[in-house]
This record gives C-alpha cells, sequence and structure tokens, in this order.
C-alpha cells in the first residue's frame, strides 16, 4: 500500500476538524459555553496548522502550469474565503480570553454564525480542488 500523499493527509485532517465543528456546535446548543469555546480553539489552531504546512506551500508550488482559468477563480475563493474564516475564528477566540463567562462572545453571535458559513464553503471548495487535482473524476 502506498503511504497517504500531503494532500490526503490534509483532506483527512480537514474532515476531523469538520467533526470537531458538529461536536462544537452541539456544545453550543447544550449551552455548555465554555467547552464550545474550547473546542473552537481547538479546530481554529488545526486548521492554521495544516494552512501552515501543507496549503500555503502547496499555492507557492503550483506556479503557473496548465491549470485553467476556472481552477485558478476556485483556488483564489477557496484561499480568500479560507484566510477570512481564520481571521474571524482567530479574533473570536482571541477576544474571548478563556473566561468563564461568555457575556461578551453572546453579542458576537452574528460573527459566529457567519464564520461558520464561510468555513463550510471554503471546505467544500478545497473539496472539490481535491477532486479536480487528484481524482479523473472531474474531466
Ligand atoms: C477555513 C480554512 C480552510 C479550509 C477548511 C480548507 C480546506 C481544504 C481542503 C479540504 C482541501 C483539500 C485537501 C487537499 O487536496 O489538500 C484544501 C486544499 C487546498 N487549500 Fe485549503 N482550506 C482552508 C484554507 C486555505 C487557505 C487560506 C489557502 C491559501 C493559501 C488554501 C489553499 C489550498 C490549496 C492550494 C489546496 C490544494 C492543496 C494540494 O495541492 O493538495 N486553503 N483546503
Amino acid at each position: 500500500m502506498n503511504a497517504p500523499t500531503l494532500s490526503q493527509i490534509n483532506l483527512a485532517f480537514q474532515i476531523i476538524i469538520l467533526v470537531i465543528l458538529f461536536v462544537t456546535l452541539a456544545l453550543w446548543q447544550k449551552h455548555k459555553n465554555f467547552l464550545h469555546g474550547l473546542t473552537m480553539l481547538i479546530a481554529i489552531v488545526l486548521n492554521i496548522a495544516s494552512f501552515l504546512v501543507i496549503m500555503l506551500p502547496s499555492v507557492f508550488s503550483m506556479g503557473i502550469p496548465q491549470l485553467s482559468d476556472v481552477v485558478y477563480l476556485v483556488i483564489f475563493a477557496h484561499a480568500t474565503l479560507g484566510v477570512t474564516t481564520m481571521i474571524l475564528g482567530l479574533w473570536l477566540v482571541g477576544s474571548w480570553h478563556l473566561q468563564s463567562s461568555v457575556q461578551n462572545c453572546a453579542a458576537k453571535k452574528k460573527v459566529m454564525r457567519l464564520t461558520a458559513v464561510l468555513w463550510l464553503v471554503a471546505l467544500l471548495l478545497g473539496v472539490l480542488l481535491h477532486v479536480y487535482l487528484y481524482t479523473s473524476l472531474i474531466p
């Protein structure tokens, strides 16, 4: 059996982060706010790690090969949404300061929802990119 490639590891990593996102949403619904914040912090740190170790170097190694304009557009949209999500996520957990009171956070509910939606769209585009670059499912 061949060793997994970096992109397969990244895909698996991103799916694990998605599971953590679902867990963190369930914790929020059960009003376990501290645990919600903590799992969100873990998801954000893991995401930034996979960005720095795999996705950022991959952008630079792409050069200007035979990719079509549409693929570049998808990469650009994926990267822009991904960076925005990471900045918003860092700001949300950064302004929380691991406090037990969540009064401050409640006021940022709209930003949290926006971050979750942007995260999901970035993830979807990433999976699409992976299918295009590494499988023959999209001609
Ligand atoms: C919320 C943030 C992000 C999520 C959820 C995410 C998710 C994903 C997923 C699922 C893949 C497919 C796995 C793979 O083929 O490696 C991927 C690939 C990729 N992502 Fe992201 N990503 C995010 C942020 C970013 C950012 C900010 C950049 C910009 C540098 C970026 C650039 C790439 C590139 C270039 C690939 C293709 C990597 C390869 O050659 O395998 N991503 N991303």
